[in-house]
């Protein structure tokens, strides 16, 4: 028996996926009728489509609500306990607590009228004539102060009614304003005309220092062999260090690391050119503004017309405070905080002497 009742069970469940064909077999259910069908089938549009014959009025309403609603919505619709309130809330949609009731909230009195057809009163629903439930409708919206006691609704005069908010609801139109916007195909190429380049992260300051980098302890002995021009790569350039005696191989290459904050406008080495800042190749000892075929600003031209020569004291404090240093010059670089690092970029850059 029990392995029976699985059975239906299981099959109960794929019935209620697959065909009706199945529940007939198992004995689970049968179509619904026609009738049955039209009972259910009675929603009432807007426009009126859908209401039944009929008429009421307001004291006949009056009679019938306090029978058949009163004990849950009040006499005059004020709600009991806690009970859904039917009238009032008028001017309070825009509140923090708005009351929404059919007066100051539902767009359509169809709506009224279905929901009562359709669903009360509460328990015995559907046991109201067409002729009560327009008297029971028009005693709501007499209610919501929106018809004398003498009104009377029916089938012919109910599209005239217009609800106070029912201008308060659109048409969702999303489907053809917004939706086609966020359903395109998305750009993953060549989306932009022109790309610039407005700021670089070591500038912006977004790339952290890195102070565990084992290039400091590097060996110190490139070969003797490291003439002027074998200082190629900066990484052979470290301990290449040559001329200016007396600078510190250890601090030169400290100064490699910081110059990767400079290496995106600046180049060093050999066959460095100019780039977004003036080549730094031979720098110490060099008038300001003065790498040929350099646009400078006409700050730095003037500070180098006036005499400023680049050595390590002025290269330490222009790095210290550019803009301080030589005011409307266009470096955009904030400056080194710690001397030590200015120290230490000098040392390095004055491993390029020409
Ligand atoms: C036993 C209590 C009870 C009775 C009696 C009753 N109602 Fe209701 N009514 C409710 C409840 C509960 C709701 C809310 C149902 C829900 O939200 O699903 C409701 C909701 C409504 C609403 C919708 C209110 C809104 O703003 O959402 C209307 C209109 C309404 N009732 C009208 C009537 C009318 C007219 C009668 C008498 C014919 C009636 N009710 C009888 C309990 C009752
Ligand atoms: C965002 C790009 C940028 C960064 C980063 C940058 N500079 Fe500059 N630097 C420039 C520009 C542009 C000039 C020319 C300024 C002018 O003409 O007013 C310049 C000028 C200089 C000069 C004067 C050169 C000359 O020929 O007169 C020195 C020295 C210098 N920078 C050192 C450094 C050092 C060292 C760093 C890193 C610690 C650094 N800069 C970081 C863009 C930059």
């Amino acid at each position: 028996m029990s392995k029976f009742r699985n059975l239906v069970i299981g099959t109960a469940l794929i019935s209620a996926m697959a065909a009706p064909v199945w529940a007939e077999k198992i004995g689970l259910g049968r179509p619904a009728l026609p009738e049955e069908i039209a009972a259910w089938n009675r929603d009432v549009s807007p426009d009126g489509t859908g209401l039944p014959e009929g008429s009421g009025d307001v004291l006949t309403g009056e009679d019938l609500f306090s029978a058949n609603c009163a004990s849950c919505h009040g006499e005059f619709g004020e709600g009991v306990g806690n009970w859904p309130k039917l009238a009032g809330g008028k001017d309070t949609l825009a509140d923090d607590d708005p009351l929404k009731t059919v007066g100051s909230y539902w767009p359509h009195l169809s709506t009224t009228f279905d929901y009562v057809q359709r669903s009360m009163p509460f328990g015995n629903a559907q046991s109201l004539s067409p002729d009560e439930v327009y008297a029971i409708v028009a005693y709501v919206l007499y209610n919501n102060d929106l018809v004398d006691e003498d009104f009377v609704l029916s089938k012919e005069n109910f599209a005239e009614v217009v609800l106070p908010n029912a201008g308060g609801f659109i048409v969702d139109d999303r489907e053809t304003t917004e939706l086609p916007i966020f359903t395109r195909e998305p750009c993953m190429e060549n989306c932009k005309q022109t790309v610039e380049i407005t700021a670089h992260a070591s500038v912006l300051d977004v790339t952290p220092d890195v102070q565990d980098d084992t290039a400091v302890v590097a060996e110190p002995a490139a070969e003797p062999a490291a003439t002027e021009t074998a200082v190629a790569e900066p990484a052979t350039a470290e301990p290449a260090v040559e001329e200016p005696a007396g600078v510190d191989p250890a601090l030169a290459a400290a100064g490699e690391k910081v110059f990767k904050k400079c290496a995106a406008c600046h180049k060093v080495g050999e066959g460095a050119k100019n780039a977004s800042g003036p080549v730094l190749n031979g720098v110490l000892g060099r008038v300001a503004g003065a790498a040929e075929g350099f646009k400078y600003s006409s700050a730095m031209a003037e500070a180098g017309a006036n005499g400023t020569v680049w050595d390590a004291a002025t290269i330490d404090a222009y790095l210290a405070d550019p803009k301080g240093f030589i005011p409307k010059n266009k470096m955009s670089f904030a400056g080194l905080k710690k001397p030590e690092d200015r120290a230490a970029v000098i040392a390095y850059l004055a491993g390029f002497a020409q």
